[in-house]
């Protein structure tokens, strides 16, 4: 199939709502990262959306709004269900890249939820995303629309670079804002359980509700690693995790090696190691995002997929402090090497 580049302007804007009322897949940025959408509502088309990533069918949706009132035809028990908790979450954070999970309601199809009996919904920021949903007269449902395994993309190149072809449509914007993807928050227990790490941080939305907020226990669960204790996890609880974690995620062709330390250990860890790669023939890049978090989710991503183009073996990256932003940062990472860090 050949894929229309789309521009964000209204007319094609239309077009793009359109291809999704009849069930085809479109592209959009959001301020995270860019979604492959479709009808949220139509089993069909979130069937495709499966196929075009090469995605495991048990891994489940996003499902994105542009209304809260929309929320309550995808929720069981509707918007008078909702907790405080949710309320004060939705009423400060929305839109924005915070992804809640409830319990779904029927109207919901299974193929959306990976058959769980639950629902992830997010109201994202970025208007085009906004202009989408509103023109698609539904809600839709995107992951990340990069191949199943691949860095998410954070350009419209990075996402033609995996999906030309295998989609109806993109929407040419601009680069996210964000970089990596939206906190996933389990509320369908006593306790909020942080599904997937954010930028919107595990101390930031305990701040906001006046009380502790918990990580999934598999967020502390690296290998190799035993967990501090202090940081909080709900182990203790029975919840589902979240599906999309236990998959090999966020690959670049390039080895990656994560180094600890300062700055100044890094430089010469990583020239030792660039050194000894440059016997073998194999060309090493070098990233030291510093101690900023932001700076690092906005290009992480995008560094990864163009160190690939430019044919770079291996990646030397700089660790950063686990704590706040850190945390999420620091997911991506950390998979992305798949946990090997000196
Ligand atoms: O920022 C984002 O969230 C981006 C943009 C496009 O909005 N979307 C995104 O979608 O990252 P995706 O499909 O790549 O990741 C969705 C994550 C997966 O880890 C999935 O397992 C989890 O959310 N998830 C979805 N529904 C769930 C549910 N009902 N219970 C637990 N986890 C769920
Ligand atoms: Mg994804």
């Amino acid at each position: 199939m050949e894929t229309i580049r789309l521009t964000t302007n209204e007319s094609d804007i239309r077009r793009a709502g359109e291809i999704i009322r009849s069930g085809g897949l479109v592209a959009f940025p959001t301020e995270t990262v860019y979604g492959l959408g479709a009808d949220a509502l139509n089993a069909g088309a979130v069937s495709s959306v499966y196929r075009a990533k090469g995605r495991p069918s048990d891994n489940p949706m996003i499902v994105h709004i542009a209304y809260v009132a929309a929320l309550g035809d995808l929720i069981k028990g509707g918007l008078d269900s909702l907790g405080g908790d949710a309320r004060r979450l939705i009423g400060e954070l929305w839109p924005g890249p915070l992804t809640l999970i409830f319990p779904k309601a029927d109207a919901v199809p299974d193929v959306t939820t990976g058959g769980l009996d639950t629902v992830a919904v997010r109201m994202p920021s970025n208007a085009t995303a906004r202009a989408l949903i509103r023109e698609a007269e539904r809600p839709v449902a995107a992951p990340s629309a990069n191949l199943s395994g691949r860095p998410s993309p954070t350009t419209a190149m990075d996402v033609l670079e995996d999906m030309d072809g295998r989609i109806d449509a993109v929407i040419m914007g601009g680069m996210c804002d964000v970089g990596i993807e939206s906190t996933v928050l389990d509320m369908t227990g006593e306790v909020p359980v942080i599904l997937r790490p954010g930028m919107l941080s595990k101390e930031y939305l305990s701040d906001i509700l006046g009380k502790d907020v918990l990580y999934d226990a598999s967020l502390l669960e690296i290998p190799g690693e035993t967990a501090d204790p202090a940081m909080g996890t709900a182990d203790t609880l029975f919840r589902p995790k979240s599906p999309g974690m236990k998959y090999k995620h966020y690959s670049p062709k390039a080895d990656v090696i994560v180094i600890r330390g300062s700055s100044e250990r890094f430089r010469s860890r990583a020239k030792e190691l660039g050194l000894e790669a440059m016997k073998d023939g194999r060309r090493a890049a070098v990233i030291d995002y510093g101690d900023d978090p932001d700076k690092a989710a906005h290009r992480f991503f995008a560094d990864l997929r163009e160190l690939d183009r430019q044919g770079y073996d291996l990646i030397l990256i700089r660790s950063m402090e686990q704590k706040g932003k850190g945390f999420g940062v620091m997911n991506r990472i950390l998979k992305s090497a798949g946990y090997d860090v000196e």
